[in-house]
């Protein structure tokens, strides 16, 4: 496997939790600083994955079949996008990773957490049985009261698939994000999503410097 040198931030959040708005401030923050960095999404981020992703979020399937769609959506970006931008030293922001599986389809849907857990280490050790699994250096979970995030997403566009969902389907999604982040404490940095616009990016990039990401 190739050797890693870039730094992998991904972020996270119920649907409606306002991460991608921070992507673009996080991407100028580490360009100021002379990184190259790849923005990038899942399920997606290569054209293959993009099909899958058309799929995982419009057609009906059981979670089994979601889980399956999304790590090899993910197989495909880690091999094409992530893994080489890493090698080339890059700063990979990827907009949802698997803690979105593990909130989605074992928080949301209910669906099975220690399978999960063997198809991530099928796909996020490359297929290589006993190497290093692949993870973000660092996950920055929005986290916000999922009634405010269904107000949000009432005056927003057409719903897709998850989006649709009852609020109780993000409380549950929400309570798959933080048994990742007691699972895995140190990789996590949770933001308080529910302040203004402003208050969330100070508290993005004080956890990136306190992370040790930015200087
Ligand atoms: P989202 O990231 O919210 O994109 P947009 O801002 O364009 O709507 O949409 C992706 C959806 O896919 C979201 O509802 C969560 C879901 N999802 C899963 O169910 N499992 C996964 O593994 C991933 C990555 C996403």
């Amino acid at each position: 496997m190739t050797p890693r040198t870039g730094l992998f931030i991904s972020f996270e959040g119920i649907d409606g939790a306002g991460k991608s708005t921070h992507i673009e401030a996080v991407a100028q923050a580490f360009e100021a600083q002379g990184r190259a960095v790849t923005r990038t999404r899942e399920p997606g981020g290569t054209p293959l994955a993009e099909r899958l992703r058309e799929m995982v979020l419009n057609a009906p399937m059981d979670a089994l079949t979601e889980s399956l769609l999304v790590f090899a959506a993910r197989r495909d970006h880690i091999a094409q996008v992530i893994a080489p931008a890493l090698a080339e030293g890059r700063v990979v922001l990827c907009d949802r990773f698997s803690d979105a599986t593990f909130a989605y389809q074992g928080g949301g849907r209910g669906f099975d957490w220690q399978l999960l857990q063997t198809l991530e280490h099928w796909v996020q050790q490359q297929g290589v049985p006993g190497t290093a699994l692949l993870q973000p250096d660092l996950t920055l979970w929005f986290d916000l009261p999922a009634s405010v995030a269904a107000a949000r997403l009432a005056s927003a566009r057409v719903p897709d698939k998850f989006e649709a969902q009852p609020q109780a389907f993000f409380e549950a999604v929400a309570a798959g994000y933080a048994r990742r982040l007691a699972e895995q404490p140190k990789r996590f940095a949770r933001i308080d999503a529910n302040v203004a616009i402003d208050a969330v990016r100070t508290q993005v990039l004080a956890a990136l410097r306190g992370k040790g990401c930015l200087a």
